[in-house]
């Protein structure tokens, strides 16, 4: 029994290790992401009429099963992304792997147990929301409870009548209800005290708890009509954000290109794999570009209805020239390292953003205000840009800080340091409409 127990520990313990290690960046046991969820995939490649073995061959490279197996082929359709080779992989360490992902329970449903394994990272604000969902409980049950109260102070009232009435002694028609009710408290104060000192408190949490959870977006990320991936244009191709992003230097926001942006290069590239030209084919119909035979727009476009992924309330003023230009900031700092993302955009985590090498770490929720007020608080204004651009305003306030006032504005130089909130990136007005 010993020997058992500890031989499925190791086997578990090194299949949990490799799934960390190799796959988790793309894959979850319960959850879809880059990569399916892998929760008893070896059975549903077996439902699913697979050749024997192909599952292995599979994870050691997927282009040699899905050219041996149409199971495989069809697999490999899933989504544009391709999955990364493992030739170094033995069957029996996949096969822990799978072991390993098949004992994860899934968190959904087991409740709190939310933090259990590699999903407990990414199913990040699954906590959030039991707790909003507990805080539903507690205003469902205390209506609940003072109906019930009601109602059974409404049924004793009514046999109160009768029974007075029958007896022929004075009825209490006289006192109202509230008054009846009054009396009733006022004779029971102590439970009625506790209990409504209960529910008072419970929906003080609840609030909290909502007001608290008020635009936290992190992870979001909505589908796109093309499954169009910043790691192959800026990280292989090397292609510059601003290139696309045209706006981001001059203006407020940033921009999305249009599809003649994406036609510059793709009249040309038309994809090797299907999954890829299944995608292209998108951006040529919106285009309105006949790819077969002569290659020429035929003058029937559309647009391409991207979904927003950063969006800040409408009171609120965000300036990307500001911070890109002015505050020197690098993309990555809020937004992570694009040229790696194989998916289409999400928020990042701001913990995801902290492992960024060059960003000063932070704690607040990414695009909430007390990350806007964190950095803020904590980041040095670029001396650098104040000499290679002119920037009017912003300009005059740095030279003023840094260079001539020091009298007026000494006491902003004692640490030696200027933040941005020195220079008022803490006042209300500044970020809110
Ligand atoms: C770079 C991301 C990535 C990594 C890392 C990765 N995979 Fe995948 N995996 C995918 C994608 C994407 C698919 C879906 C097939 C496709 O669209 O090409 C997939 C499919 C699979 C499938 C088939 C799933 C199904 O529903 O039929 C299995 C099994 C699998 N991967 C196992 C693994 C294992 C085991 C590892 C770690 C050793 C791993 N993957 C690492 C991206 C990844
Ligand atoms: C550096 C920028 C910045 C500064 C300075 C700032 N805010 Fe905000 N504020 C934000 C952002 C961004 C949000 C939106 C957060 C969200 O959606 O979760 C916000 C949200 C709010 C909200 C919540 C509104 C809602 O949508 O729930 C209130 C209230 C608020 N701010 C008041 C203030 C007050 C008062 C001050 C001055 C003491 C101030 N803010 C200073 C950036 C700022
Ligand atoms: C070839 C064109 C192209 C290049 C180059 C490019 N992007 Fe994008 N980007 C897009 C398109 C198209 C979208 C909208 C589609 C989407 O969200 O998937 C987008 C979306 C985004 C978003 C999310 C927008 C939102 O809705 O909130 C961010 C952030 C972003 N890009 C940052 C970058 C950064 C940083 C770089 C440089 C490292 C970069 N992009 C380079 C085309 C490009
Ligand atoms: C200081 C943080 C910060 C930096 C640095 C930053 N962004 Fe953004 N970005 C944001 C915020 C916040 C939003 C959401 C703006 C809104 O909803 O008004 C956003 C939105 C976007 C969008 C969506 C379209 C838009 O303009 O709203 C794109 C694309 C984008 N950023 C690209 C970039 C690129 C490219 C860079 C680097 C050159 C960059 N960002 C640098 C914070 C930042
Ligand atoms: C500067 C050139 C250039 C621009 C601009 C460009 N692309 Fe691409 N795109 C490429 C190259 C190169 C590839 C890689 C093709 C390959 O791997 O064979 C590619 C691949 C793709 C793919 C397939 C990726 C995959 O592997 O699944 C999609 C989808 C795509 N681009 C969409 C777009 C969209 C949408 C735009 C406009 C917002 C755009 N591209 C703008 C050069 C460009
Ligand atoms: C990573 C750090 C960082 C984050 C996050 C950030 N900012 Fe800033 N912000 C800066 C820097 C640096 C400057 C100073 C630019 C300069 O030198 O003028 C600045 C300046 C500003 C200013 C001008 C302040 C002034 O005194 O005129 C506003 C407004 C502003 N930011 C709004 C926002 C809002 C709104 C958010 C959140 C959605 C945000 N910022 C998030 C770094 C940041």
């Amino acid at each position: 029994m010993l020997v058992f127990f500890a031989g499925t520990f190791t086997a578990n313990a090194q299949g949990e290790a490799l799934f960390k290690a190799k796959c988790a960046s793309c894959h979850q046991p319960h959850k879809n992401g880059t990569g399916p969820k892998l929760f008893q995939v070896r059975q549903k490649w077996t439902d699913g009429g697979a050749k024997e073995g192909s599952i292995y061959q599979w994870v050691n490279n997927w282009q040699t099963a899905a050219a041996g197996d149409p199971y495989a082929q069809t697999v490999s359709t899933w989504s544009p992304t391709a999955m990364s080779a493992f030739p170094e992989l033995k069957k029996e360490e996949i096969d822990a792997i799978f072991e390993y992902v098949d004992g994860v329970t899934d968190p959904a449903a087991a409740g709190a147990g939310g933090t259990d394994g590699a999903a407990g990272d990414v199913t990040g604000a699954d906590p959030l929301e039991e707790e909003d969902s507990n805080g539903w409980m507690w205003i469902i049950l205390s209506v609940i409870f003072v109906t019930i109260i009601l109602a059974v102070g409404g049924v004793r009232r009514q046999l109160n009548f009768a029974a007075n009435e029958a007896q022929g002694k004075d009825s209490m028609d006289h006192l109202t209800y509230a008054e009846e009710l009054k009396a009733w408290a006022w004779k029971y104060k102590t439970y009625v005290g506790v209990s409504t000192l209960v529910v008072v408190i419970g929906l003080i949490v609840t609030l909290f708890l909502g007001l608290y959870s008020i635009g936290v977006v992190e992870n979001y990320q909505p589908s796109q009509p093309i499954a169009f991936p910043h790691a192959i244009h800026t990280g292989v191709n090397g292609i510059d954000c601003k290139y696309c992003h045209s706006s981001v230097e001059k203006s407020k926001s940033a921009g999305i290109p249009s599809v003649n942006v994406c036609m510059n290069c793709h009249k040309q590239v038309n994809g090797r794999t299907p999954a890829q030209q299944e995608q292209i084919a998108k951006i040529y119909d919106a285009a309105g570009w006949d790819p077969s035979g002569a290659g020429k727009y035929t003058g029937k476009s559309k647009p391409i209805v991207w979904n927003k992924v950063h969006v800040l309330p409408d009171h609120v003023y965000f300036n990307h020239s500001q911070h890109v230009v002015v505050g020197g900031i690098d993309c990555k700092q809020c937004h992570g390292d694009m040229t790696k993302q194989v998916e289409t955009p999400k928020v990042q985590t701001v913990g995801d953003l902290n492992k960024i090498e060059g960003n000063i770490p932070l704690t607040k929720p990414t695009l909430t205000m007390g990350w806007c007020i964190e950095c803020h608080g904590a980041k040095e204004i670029s001396t650098g840009s104040i000499d290679s651009k002119n920037n009017g305003y912003y300009n005059e306030i740095h030279k003023r800080l840094l260079n001539n006032d020091k009298s007026l504005y000494g006491k902003y130089l004692e640490d030696g340091k200027v933040t941005v909130n020195e220079l008022g990136g803490w006042e209300c007005a500044k970020c809110h409409y």
